[in-house]
């Protein structure tokens, strides 16, 4: 690896360069996601803009020539980076969600019955359950789940057990986004062969991180997303055998797709052009070449030895932090590095260490069934990329302890603050504004409303039903009202995220406690006035109109029963 320089590859991304929140430095730990782009890929889709552009395959002049060519040019490369025998073997998708329902809805409609059955595992992404269980309710047929250990690695025993006659279809990662498991998928196909079971492989994130090569896997359908592979959003593949793909009915209609059209019969070009209705992503395909060609002289191999060294680095380094749990420790691991802390919420911890200028990701990553397998609603989850370093690990540890810190230090004040009962509705808000503005600095202030969130009291167990659960927050809020006979509301709430907790101790200051109608009519200023507004991300400030939606919602079904009463 001696020819590996990190600090050069840095270079070509401008992005990296890029400071956050008053000038702390990015640390960009969240390519799992989607990946950075280096100034080549950049430079391939603004060049195509600027001498190229045309509609594909159907002008006739020079530009829609040149186009035409730089596309299909672009399908040569994808189908020699992964193995692929024949370019008509690579089909032009938006990503791997597409990749996934364009043969749930083409091979799965044309060839899975009903009682028939398809195999995925416990650690797939939602874009490789959801086509599946749509395909399952329509024809009938059942998912079957492959479990994962405690370490998260797929458990061969249980495939082979699952693995029978009525399966159809086998679909698995290659790579756990969650928990960076790699999964064996040489034998799953061998496996799956051995009984004519042909498989589907999700290689988005695999793809950005080892050498794949089809051909050996020996796999029938594989299928990836070009912005995981630090190209540009909007392409990606689907590798299919080419028999399968002449056998599979067309998937969405209209030009492009065809060989000739009539009123009373429409036949169909051969694939790959047969499964790519419509104008495509021209520039986006190029952007992909840009960025296969820049792997490609970087070196798989030497990403991969990279990346490994790294991920080692972190989890051992994570590890030493006192109430830190992994979550995903499979022996044969790729980049991700996901955790939890003991008591506290991963959206807690993902809010103050983005304050850092560490991104990372949080919350359930599009893999739900396997968040309740490990009895955790959410993860903190780095993903890494060869353009990572050590230095930006530490600074996520550095980040992690800090945050740990934060919300574990003794609070000065015991209990819950109350508001004085004599209060307006409009002084409260006042005095919320006058609380805040004495402290300029808004780190201190998300300190303060972590504070609050510390000392907020925990609702009665009894609360704690999916029927008060707050539709649109990212962490779990219960909030229960109750009309007094004094005809007040008493509002009741608590979240599983301690920064959640600061905001629904704010929100029920000025609205617990006070009468339908002041409820209803108040607007809450106070979020604009000490600046909620701006600084809140966008999730939180979803989830915090999210509530105020449900209190004025309460308040006004709290009205319309009153109403009711009377009449
Ligand atoms: C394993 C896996 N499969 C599928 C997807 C969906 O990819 P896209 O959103 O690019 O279609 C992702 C995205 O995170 C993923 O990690």
């Amino acid at each position: 690896m001696s020819d590996f320089d990190v600090q050069s590859i840095r270079n070509d991304f401008p992005i990296l360069k890029r400071k956050v929140y008053d000038g702390k430095r990015l640390v960009f730990l969240d390519s799992a996601a989607s990946a950075q782009k280096p100034r080549a890929v950049i430079d391939a889709v603004s060049h195509y803009y600027e001498t190229t552009h045309s509609n594909i395959h159907r002008g006739a002049h020079a530009l829609a020539t040149e186009a035409t060519d730089a596309y299909e040019a672009a399908r040569k490369k994808v189908a020699r980076f992964i193995g692929a025998s024949l370019p008509e073997e690579i089909v032009f998708v938006r990503g791997t969600t597409e990749g996934i329902n364009l043969v749930a809805q083409t091979y799965g409609r044309a060839g899975i019955e009903e009682g028939d059955e398809i195999l995925i595992t416990e650690m797939e992404h939602h874009a490789n359950i959801v086509p599946w269980q749509m395909l399952c309710e329509e024809v009938g047929a059942k998912l079957r789940v492959v479990p994962v250990n405690d370490k998260g690695e797929f458990v061969w025993d249980e495939f082979e057990r699952l693995l029978g006659p009525r399966t159809k279809l086998v679909a698995v990662t290659h790579v756990s986004n969650t928990l960076g498991t790699i999964n064996p998928v040489r034998d799953i196909v061998e496996a799956a062969h051995r009984q004519d079971v042909p498989v589907l492989i999700d290689g988005a994130q695999a793809v950005p991180h080892m050498r794949v090569d089809v051909s050996v896997l020996d796999c029938d359908f594989y299928t990836f997303s070009g912005h995981k592979l630090f190209g540009p959003t909007g392409i990606g593949v689907l590798y299919g055998k080419e028999h399968l793909l002449r056998a599979m009915p067309p998937y969405q209609g209209g030009g492009a797709m065809i060989r000739s059209v009539s009123f009373d019969k429409t036949t169909f070009e051969d694939p790959p052009f047969k499964f790519e209705a419509g104008t495509p992503d021209i520039s986006g395909a190029i952007g992909l070449g840009a960025a296969i060609d820049y792997v490609e002289k970087i070196g798989l191999q030497n990403i991969g030895e990279y990346e490994n060294e790294l991920v080692k680095y972190g989890q051992e380094k994570l590890r030493a932090i006192d109430g830190l749990r992994l979550i995903g420790t499979a022996d044969e691991h790729a980049s991700i590095l996901s955790f939890v802390v003991e008591g506290i919420h991963a959206d807690d911890i993902g809010r103050l260490i983005d304050r850092e200028g560490v991104a990372v990701r949080v919350g359930h990553h599009c893999t739900q069934p396997l968040m309740k397998r490990f009895g955790v609603p959410a993860t903190v989850r780095a993903s890494l990329a060869f353009y990572n370093t050590k230095g930006e690990v530490d600074a996520l540890v550095a980040a992690v302890r800090k945050a740990i810190h934060v919300m574990t230090r003794t609070c000065p004040i015991e209990h819950a603050e109350v508001r004085p009962s004599t209060e307006s509705i409009d002084d409260t808000q006042d005095r919320i504004v006058r609380e805040f503005s004495a402290i300029t600095d808004w780190e201190e202030r998300y300190q303060k409303i972590i504070d609050l969130g510390r000392r907020h009291p925990h609702i009665p167990e009894e609360y704690k039903q999916d029927k008060y659960i707050v539709r649109g927050c990212q962490s779990t809020v219960w909030l229960h009202a109750k009309l007094e006979n004094d005809g007040r509301v008493t509002f009741t709430a608590e979240s599983n995220a301690m920064i959640v907790n600061g905001l629904i101790t704010l929100l029920l200051r000025v609205y617990s406690g006070r009468t339908i109608g002041e409820i209803i009519d108040t607007q809450p200023r106070f979020i604009t006035e000490i600046g909620l507004s701006t600084h809140l991300s966008q999730a939180r400030a979803n989830g915090l109109a999210a509530m105020l939606e449900q209190i004025k919602n309460y308040a006004v079904v709290l009205k319309t029963l009153a109403a009711a009463n009377r009449a």
